[in-house]
């Protein structure tokens, strides 16, 4: 994992956080209602799916506040005495690197003391409750095949795996992870961010609008008033 402002590959200095694989960070239940613009009230009694869920905490605060949500995320094989250290490790370094990168926009956090406390909070409490629920709310599953049936949630969403690691993931993982998580629901997607770690609007995005495995969903963009990494201020909604 190294931190940005290096060359790319075409000699271009980097902007961004760069990763060498996807990290162990999670994101709170109020930091999913921002990025997603979620209604709360709305989807409290529905099926919700959380895929790539990792350490976040939206799955067990959201269950605490009477929610059906259901976290999907290939880490839940391990223990969560191997994770923590995963976690404060991953954390650690990337909040090393963060501080000076020219893409964040720090009028949520104000300064990386609030950042570590909201990433502190989603993995402490993801822990316990992994912990504490070891009966099928956390379950092992990785795209491109996620381990449920045919439309078994009214909403699913994603948050920091597809479109912002496209250096990780080409064209042809996205247009499968896009119909797999339409598979499995029945009602809408929701993605979050669009853009890259490095800020820029993610160019699979365009490319999956018009690509004919798509025709049958319908792509909105729908803005928000959450902006952190530049250009993170909208998510994509996926209906058919
Ligand atoms: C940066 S974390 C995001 C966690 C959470 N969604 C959040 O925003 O707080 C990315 C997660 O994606 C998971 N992941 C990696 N490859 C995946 C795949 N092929 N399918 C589903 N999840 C994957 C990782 O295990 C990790 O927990």
């Amino acid at each position: 994992m190294r931190a940005g402002r290096t060359p790319d590959v075409n000699g271009k200095p980097k902007r961004g956080l760069e990763l060498d694989r996807v990290v162990l960070l999670g994101r709170t239940f109020e930091e999913y209602l921002r990025f997603f613009a979620l209604d709360w009230e709305k989807w409290r009694g529905r099926d919700v799916l959380d895929v790539a869920s990792g350490v976040s905490s939206f799955c067990a605060e959201a269950n605490l506040l009477g929610g059906r949500v259901t976290a999907c995320d290939p880490i839940y094989t391990m223990t969560p005495e191997t994770l923590r250290p995963a976690c404060e490790r991953d954390l650690d370094h990337v909040l090393a690197s963060i501080g000076g990168l020219a893409v964040y926009r720090w009028e949520f956090y104000k300064n990386a003391t609030t950042l570590r406390g909201y990433r502190e909070r989603a993995f402490r409490r993801f822990l316990e409750d992994f912990q504490a629920h070891p009966d099928g709310r956390y379950v092992p599953g990785a795209f491109p095949a996620l381990p449920f049936p045919d439309r078994t949630f009214e909403l699913s969403l994603v948050s920091y795996l597809l479109f912002v690691y496209n250096d990780h993931f080409d064209l042809e993982f996205h247009r499968a992870a896009l119909i797999e998580l339409m598979r499995v629901t029945r009602g809408e997607a929701r993605i979050y961010p669009l853009v890259t770690f490095e800020g820029d609007r993610c160019p699979h995005l365009d490319a999956l609008r018009s690509d004919p495995a798509m025709r049958e969903f319908r792509f909105e963009e729908i803005p928000t008033d959450f902006e952190f990494l530049v250009g993170s201020n909208a998510y994509l909604r996926i209906s058919r």
